[in-house]
């Protein structure tokens, strides 16, 4: 089953790992679509909780909107005022908070988006029974990391942008509409997609090491 494998195969994966880092600001080069379409193809071959997507042929829908049309606009709109009822119900949170203050503030949601001209939405139908609740998070999950892992394979930049799981929009009415997806039946993710900008360098990060962090449990 691993025909295509060859030697060289782990080095590029590596150099992909490696180069994987969130790109919060992005260059205004547009993108060749083809290139998105790939990503977006990347994302479709993640693997998926089998329950939800028993008997269904479409358990995963992605949406791609551009920056600045007018579906972007009713986004924004709609986004704003489904986080402040969520931001509402949770008041208290100081992460919420802060993604509220970063909504509310001066630039808005295309802060969050880092001025990307792409935004990139993931909707997997829910599990059901209810037990397996947390499977189309999971399964949103890996398709977000197929598409960036393939988008640095591109060297696009990726960011996550998590506000539209924590504001539940696979619930919001208006939301679902506009994409046209039945209302409560998806979870939903999302990502930004661009070239990264000139100017951006990914801070550095401490991960967790090998040495300290892993046992081996073989006795
Ligand atoms: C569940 C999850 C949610 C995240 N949400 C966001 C987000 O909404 N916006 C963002 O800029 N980064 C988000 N990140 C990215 C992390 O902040 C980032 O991966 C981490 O700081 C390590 O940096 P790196 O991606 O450059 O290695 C998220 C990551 C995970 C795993």
């Amino acid at each position: 089953m691993f025909e295509d494998i060859d030697s060289n195969s782990t080095k590029v994966l590596n150099e992909i790992l490696k180069a994987r880092r969130t790109v919060r600001a992005f260059s205004a080069t547009p993108l060749d679509e083809k290139d998105v379409e790939l990503i977006v193809k990347a994302g479709l071959i993640a693997p998926f909780a089998s329950i939800p997507a028993k008997g269904k042929t479409d358990f995963r829908r992605i949406f791609i909107v551009t920056s600045g049309s007018e579906t972007m606009k009713l986004m924004i709109s709609i986004i704003n005022h489904g986080m402040s009822t969520f931001v509402a119900e949770m008041s208290g949170r100081v992460d919420v908070q802060s993604a509220a203050g970063r909504i509310n503030g001066k630039s808005g949601i295309t802060q969050l988006l880092g001025n990307a001209p792409y935004l990139i939405i993931a909707a997997e139908r829910k599990g059901y029974p209810p037990t397996y609740l947390a499977d189309q998070s999971i399964s949103l999950s890996y398709c977000m990391y197929n598409m960036w892992l393939k988008a640095v394979s591109l060297k696009i930049g990726f960011r996550l942008i998590t506000l539209f799981v924590h504001g539940k929009m696979g619930n919001n009415e208006e939301f679902c509409q506009l994409l046209g997806l039945p209302c409560r039946e998806f979870a939903v993710d999302a990502c930004a997609i661009g070239y990264p900008a000139e100017n951006f360098v990914p801070p550095k990060v401490n991960y967790p090491d090998y040495e300290t962090n892993v046992k081996w449990l073989c006795k």
